[in-house]
């Protein structure tokens, strides 16, 4: 309740921070913030560091004004100072090697004081006309001291690339009335997820020169809910460069997911270049230009590492796998069958991987020798995908010949095994979609994490066979469903395809997706074994015009489901009515920092507070 009467009286001033923490006090001190405020990184442990100090030249003194906390002095050595901060050369492509958590927390010491003094927003759109917007005023006006980092453990060696729940992802953030800022966590990812909600205490002042929060003091303590919250990006559909990829990388991480699944291959293109074997690029992408070079594949998943992003690659298959015939038309079976594709594939073209060659087991470990070490400094997963595979499509696989799941399914548990063999011991735990465990009876190691997509009961049957899982059924988290087909129907049955909906439509309004709880379905006992889940941006229809717009600010609804949970502190269902301005503002921010993305009200409502709602009761 408490919650409602500050909304209905305050909304139009948001103090909106997406996701939403577990535990926000703030009041009503404006305090400003000047480009040149310091930020101070201490050590980490802090107590017994001695010798460490020698090695990092800003070990200050601690008697002037905005020097280091006397108090903490005894304790706590600075470890870097930063005014105005700005990357090194090659802080973003780095090395070959991993990225550590120190770089994490350099780069989100940079991308917080680029965001809050070169992205931020003037938040016109959250006040009435005419409202009495703060201005600096000279001799009374409080500045931002500076802002204390302050790691408070050691980070595991893995910090960059764990898997599901090994980094402590939780931080505290005080701003005094006094302006002294302090942010702490346990790890470099913490402190960066703390340095994100910091930027969105501050707004622009409309003078555009200054800045300020209208919300000191402020306590925050925040820890997710889920481990796992990701963005699934098909990018073999469509064609994307690594800018537009970058974007979305950038996104996810100002909404603190942590995971990036990239769809980098499927049966309409195979852009991701394999230097052992380049023709599969050459003449599988859709042009031999638009490829991801060897180069660009560290670039993208050292740039999601650094922020906290660890990446997921997926090599789709036996399924999807269509692209590979082009330059390998021996190891396709049922390449694109015209017309009748639909009784081989899901999509044209028909196409998959077969299922009984030595000649595609050669292939693969060639495939998987080549690319998995290029993934293991940077993530501990690797997606093998396995959705959608038809089983008629092995009728024309000369080494089967035949469509019957008694014969197809010790091929595949076969296929699977040596498959997710290779990935362990290249260091990498395995994960599937739903229909090799469900459909196709595969028995999986205890590791295997399992992606479902299909409903809730399938989340449900996946955990009572004790995987993990991963939720983000296609009623809720397909961001492309409700565009309508993108299939051409002839007029003989075009009136059966009238009004030319898609097989998941409508589309999913941001309230649609908000709505969704991950652990609907799942009895309590197996609830720990849902770690989360992604938002899944299929291609068909989207490519770099449209990609933004079609993600954000709906897949901030899936971080917030999955950062804080579907119900709040009280076990109610998140209020609509709360999250929209709060949503609105955070696609403010994210179009202040490049990212395309849509509206969801008018200005006319984010500035009235709560005007645009129906069966609102108090
Ligand atoms: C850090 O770890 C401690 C001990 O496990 C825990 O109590 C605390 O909540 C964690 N997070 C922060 C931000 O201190
Ligand atoms: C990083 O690498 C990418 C792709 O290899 C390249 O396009 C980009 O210019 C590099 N960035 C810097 C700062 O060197
Ligand atoms: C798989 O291939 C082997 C070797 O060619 C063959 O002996 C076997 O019969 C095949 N299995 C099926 C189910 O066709
Ligand atoms: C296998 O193929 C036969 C003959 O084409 C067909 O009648 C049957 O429905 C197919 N079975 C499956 C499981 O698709
Ligand atoms: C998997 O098991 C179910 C239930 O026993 C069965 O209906 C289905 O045909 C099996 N799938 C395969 C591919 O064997
Ligand atoms: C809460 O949301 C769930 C869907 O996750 C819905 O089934 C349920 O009816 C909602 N409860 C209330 C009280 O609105």
């Amino acid at each position: 309740m408490r919650s409602f009467t500050y909304i209905l009286l305050f909304a139009s001033s948001a103090a909106a921070i997406w996701p939403q923490p577990v535990r926000y006090d703030h009041s009503d001190t404006v305090l400003f913030v000047k480009k040149d405020v310091p930020f101070y990184w201490y050590e980490a442990g802090a107590r017994n560091v001695g010798s460490m100090a020698d090695q990092f030249p800003f070990v200050f003194a601690s008697n002037s004004n905005t020097g280091p906390n006397p108090q903490d002095n005894n304790r706590l050595k600075i470890r870097k100072q930063y005014t105005e901060p700005s990357l090194s050369e090659n802080a973003e492509n780095g090395t070959q090697g991993g990225v550590s958590g120190d770089e994490i927390i350099d780069f989100a010491i940079v991308s917080a004081w680029k965001t809050i003094f070169k992205h931020n927003l003037y938040p016109w759109k959250f006040h009435p006309r005419n409202w009495d917007e703060p201005s600096p005023n000279q001799g009374e006006t409080t500045y931002i001291s500076r802002i204390d980092i302050k790691l408070i453990s050691t980070d595991p060696s893995n910090v960059a690339k764990p898997l599901a729940g090994e980094v402590d992802e939780s931080y505290s953030l005080t701003l005094t009335q006094e302006g002294l800022a302090t942010i702490s966590a346990n790890t470099s990812v913490g402190i960066a997820h703390g340095l994100t909600t910091f930027t969105q205490l501050f707004y622009a002042h409309s003078d555009g020169k200054n800045f300020y929060t209208p919300l000191a003091p402020v306590t925050i303590y925040d820890a997710p809910k889920f481990q796992h919250r990701g963005i699934n990006m098909d990018v073999a559909r469509a064609w994307f460069s690594t800018s537009d990829i970058k974007r979305q990388i950038d996104a996810c991480a100002y909404n603190k997911m942590n995971r990036f699944h990239l769809h980098v291959t499927d049966s309409q293109s195979w852009p991701l270049e394999i230097p052992s074997m380049p023709e599969l690029s050459a003449k599988g992408a859709y042009r031999p230009d638009l490829v991801y070079t060897a180069e660009d594949f560290q670039h993208i998943q050292r740039y999601a590492a650094i922020q906290g992003v660890e990446m997921i690659t997926e090599i789709d298959m036996p399924g999807h796998t269509s692209s590979i015939h082009y330059a390998f038309p021996d190891l396709i079976a049922a390449f694109n069958i015209q017309p009748h594709w639909d009784t081989y594939a899901a999509e044209p073209p028909s196409g998959t991987l077969k299922l009984n060659s030595t000649a595609v087991y050669d292939f693969l470990d060639k495939l998987l020798d080549d690319l998995l070490p290029r993934v293991y400094p940077y993530s501990s997963y690797f997606h093998t995908g396995g959705d959608e595979v038809n089983k008629n499509a092995y009728m024309f696989d000369d080494t089967v010949k035949s469509n019957s799941s008694a014969i197809l399914q010790p091929l595949m548990q076969k296929f699977v095994d040596r498959n997710h063999d290779q990935v362990r011991a290249l260091g990498l735990t395995p994960v599937v979609w739903e229909e090799m465990l469900l459909d196709w009876n595969v028995t999986l190691g205890p590791d295997v994490i399992v992606q479902s997509w299909q409903s809730d009961e399938a989340v449900a049957q996946i955990v009572a066979k004790g995987h993990k899982a991963l939720v983000g059924n296609y009623n809720y988290w397909y961001l492309d469903c409700g565009k309508g087909q993108w299939l051409d129907f002839d007029p003989s049955s075009s009136a059966d395809a009238w009004p030319y909906y898609d097989y998941c439509a409508p589309f999913h309004n941001w309230r649609l997706i908000y709505a969704y709880d991950p652990l609907s379905g799942v009895p309590e006992e197996n609830q720990h074994l849902v770690i989360g889940g992604e938002a899944h941006m299929w291609a068909e229809q989207t490519d770099p015009i449209n990609i933004d717009r079609m993600i954000w600010p709906r897949g901030s609804a899936v971080a917030e489901v999955l950062w804080s949970g579907a119900k709040d502190s009280e076990g109610r269902n998140r209020s609509q009515i709360d999250a929209s301005p709060r949503l609105s503002e955070m696609r403010e921010r994210l179009v202040g920092l490049g990212v395309g993305a849509e509206p969801i009200q008018m200005p006319y409502c984010t500035m009235e507070g709560t005007v645009c709602q129906l069966g609102y009761t108090g």
